[in-house]
């Protein structure tokens, strides 16, 4: 299966990945988790794009376009589900021709949808594990030791872009460069949409049904 995660920043889509990962056995291919990690290593990579993150802004295409077909060649065979890609109308183009050249075209678009006030309360307890990408809330979905990660034992931390002045200009770019997506999608006939604002089980569930129908 061939997928995308659309969705505001704090929709959810990290932790959907995890669990759709795992149950459909796809390579879960996060474009945030992968600056981030270049970012923490201090790569070539990582120095060039850690202004974008910090402030909330997307990396430009070319980079971003570049990185994404280096990952998906090499993991992309067993089937994947790209997260935080495509996030602009450019980034779209370039994976629908991309895809058209592989002969493997998406089966479908997830849009999960939250309102921005949830989004903004999410982000502000939002830990994650620098290890293995997963999302905890501190008060909503705690782990169960705190401060460390259920999956992997690793100590969690707070992102840097998830101060509210940043959230604020991550959910203001979502709105201008990411969310004409949901049109582009809708008119190729492969988005589904999801209430992103229900318990995690729930949202898991409603995406599984939209995807076995
Ligand atoms: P990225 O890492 O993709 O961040 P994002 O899109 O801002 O989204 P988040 O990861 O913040 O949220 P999420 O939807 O994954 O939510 P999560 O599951 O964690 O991108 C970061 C940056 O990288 C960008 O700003 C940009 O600079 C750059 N970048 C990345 N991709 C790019 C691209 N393609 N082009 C250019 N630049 C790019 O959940 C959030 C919180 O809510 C957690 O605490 C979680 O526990 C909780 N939660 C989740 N679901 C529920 C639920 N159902 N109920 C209650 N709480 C919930
Ligand atoms: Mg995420």
């Amino acid at each position: 299966m061939r997928l995308v995660l659309l969705g505001p920043p704090g929709a959810g889509k990290g932790t959907q990945a995890k669990m759709l990962e795992e149950r459909y056995h796809l390579s879960h291919i996060s474009t945030g988790d992968i600056f981030r990690a270049n970012i923490k290593n201090q790569t070539e990579l990582g120095k060039k794009v850690e202004s974008y993150l910090s402030s909330g802004q997307l990396v430009p295409d070319e980079l971003t376009i570049a990185m994404l077909w280096d990952r998906l060649d090499r993991e992309g065979d067993k089937g994947f589900l790209l997260d935080g890609f495509p996030r602009t109308l450019e980034q779209a183009d370039a994976l629908k021709a991309g895809l058209a050249k592989r002969a493997c075209p998406l089966d479908a678009v997830i849009s999960i949808e939250v309102e921005e006030k949830v989004l903004v309360k999410r982000l502000a307890g939002r830990r994650t594990c620098p290890q293995c990408g997963a999302s905890f809330h501190i008060t909503d979905q705690p782990p169960q030791k705190e401060g460390i990660c259920d999956v992997c034992g690793t100590s969690l931390i707070q992102r840097t872009d998830d101060t509210e002045e940043t959230v604020q200009n991550r959910i203001a770019v979502y709105r201008k460069q990411t969310e004409p997506l949901v049109a582009y999608y809708d008119k190729e006939g492969i988005l589904v949409h999801i209430n992103g604002d229900q318990p995690v089980e729930s949202v898991f569930h409603a995406i599984e049904e939209a995807l076995t129908v």
